[in-house]
């Protein structure tokens, strides 16, 4: 068949030019969404009597039947048709016969491919949050299920002061919770309907642009048609979320990958979410938060791959704007394999919490609760900390821990020092002290927990 728009054309398509300008091979995906949108738009043209209602019948009888075929697998999709938008077109007409040609009444390629990606962008946003609470549901079990283990909390990766294993668990949490709302506000602008807007101008024809918004389940119509049909904010968006939400996934993969090591042994990931090593037979390797790790180079790439492709754009619709889709694509498989993969394998992960206890025992991260000690008996913070300072320097230099200096060592440092310091150094009491809103207490991660608890 010759093409939809081959009248003012007296050449055939050089093939170069149609294998370069052809999406069929990526945008086959939006298949689904593009009948979806169709079927509204031929509702509506038939309830306006800009097309009789028995053609608008035998037009969705058609795509549905299309909509079957396509989902069985059963349809020939051609590069000669560039698109999803006229091989479905083709597909209708081989159908049902010249009857097809009254679908794209009142409607544009331009305003077709923007509705059908805002309807393939909203139903992966859900799908995403959905994986993404998942995700939250292992943390919230893993902070459940110890929640008494103490481990070391780190700055510049050095030992800081002990915090609450969950309390750490609970951080990415709410990390993920930040996630979850980003989407889901997102959602206030990708539920936009770009329908009807035409090439870029609108249409002489009386459609109904509320009612297609309607039935596609949109709450919104865009109030200028050059917007509508120029607007990729919504995959930005997206893309940007994204983006974040791999930057926190990255981060914790790279603590799992250094808690698993030997050098910390914080925990140990299931043997079913590991790898060996084709020449040393004693390695189990943690691939998947590696490889997490890795991917999320591939989610900024597709951000700033769309933001460069849109910066110079004029309006309305340049064909530069098909190159939205391939790194949207990617990014929704990246997503869903990551986060399809995180939530079982921080649920099987095994806590050694007595590596994570004797890191605790054998530092100096009880530091600062000395120097609140002293505080508390009225020295200024300023000279507690220059005097705990010292006492640290010369723990290291006897090669004790503040744990087993004696009273007398402390006392030589500072009268105020009294047999109850002790206590104070113990790294549950270290933990429980702060207990200040957000803090690692017991009392206060039980809170959080709560909290957590509810949100899911
Ligand atoms: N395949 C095109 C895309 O993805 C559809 C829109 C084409 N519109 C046009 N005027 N050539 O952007």
């Amino acid at each position: 068949m010759s093409k939809l728009w081959g009248g003012r054309f007296t050449k055939a398509t050089n093939q170069l030019v149609e294998n370069f300008t052809a999406s069929i091979e990526f945008d086959q995906q939006l298949a689904m969404e593009d009948i979806e949108g169709s079927i509204a738009h031929v509702t509506m043209l038939g309830e306006q009597e800009i097309i009789t209602h028995a053609e608008a019948n035998k037009i969705i009888e058609g795509l549905q039947t299309i909509a079957g075929k396509i989902a069985a697998g059963n349809v020939d999709l051609k590069v000669e048709d560039e698109d999803i938008h006229m091989n479905i077109e083709r597909l209708l007409h081989e159908e049902i016969g010249p009857v097809a040609g009254k679908l794209h009444t009142g409607r544009s390629r331009n305003d077709q491919v923007a509705t059908d990606f805002h309807l393939f962008v909203k139903q992966k946003t859900k799908e995403v949050m959905e994986l993404v609470a998942q995700v939250q549901a292992a943390f919230v079990k893993q902070a459940e299920e110890n929640s008494d283990v103490v481990m070391p909390g780190y700055t510049h990766l050095q030992r800081a002061q002990p915090v609450l294993f969950s309390h750490h668990m609970l951080a990415y949490f709410w990390m993920l919770e930040r996630d979850k709302q980003r989407l889901e506000d997102s959602l206030k602008r990708t539920n936009w309907s770009p329908l009807g807007a035409g090439a870029l101008a609108g249409t002489t024809f009386p459609i109904d642009r509320e009612r297609t918004a309607s039935l596609l389940g949109f709450d919104y119509v865009y109030p200028n048609s050059l917007d509508a049909v120029s607007d990729r904010d919504f995959v930005l968006e997206f893309l940007s979320i994204a983006s974040i939400l791999m930057t926190h996934l990255s981060r914790l993969s790279e603590e799992l990958i250094i808690w698993s090591s030997q050098e910390f042994g914080f925990i140990e990931l299931d043997d079913s979410f590991c790898t060996g090593s084709s020449i040393m037979p004693q390695k189990k390797n943690p691939d998947v938060p590696e490889l997490l790790r890795g991917k999320t180079g591939r989610v900024y790439g597709s951000l700033f791959s769309l933001l460069t492709v849109l910066k110079g754009l004029p309006l309305a619709y340049n064909k530069d704007m098909q190159e939205d889709k391939e790194g949207l694509f990617d990014t929704v498989k990246t997503l869903d394999g990551s986060l399809r993969l995180l939530a079982p394998m921080i649920e099987t992960m095994k806590v050694k919490q007595e590596n994570m206890y004797q890191a605790v025992e054998q530092d100096f991260s009880n530091a600062t609760d000395i120097a609140d000690y002293l505080v508390t008996k009225g020295l200024p913070f300023r000279e507690a900390h220059a005097i705990i300072g010292r006492i640290v320097l010369y723990a290291i230099q006897q090669n004790k821990f503040l744990l087993r200096l004696t009273l007398e060592e402390y006392q030589s440092f500072s009268k105020l020092f009294d047999k109850d310091i002790f206590s104070v150094l113990e790294p549950k009491h270290v933990v429980d002290a702060r207990n200040s809103i957000g803090g690692t207490a017991r009392k206060q991660v039980v809170k959080q927990l709560e909290q957590a608890r509810e949100l899911l």
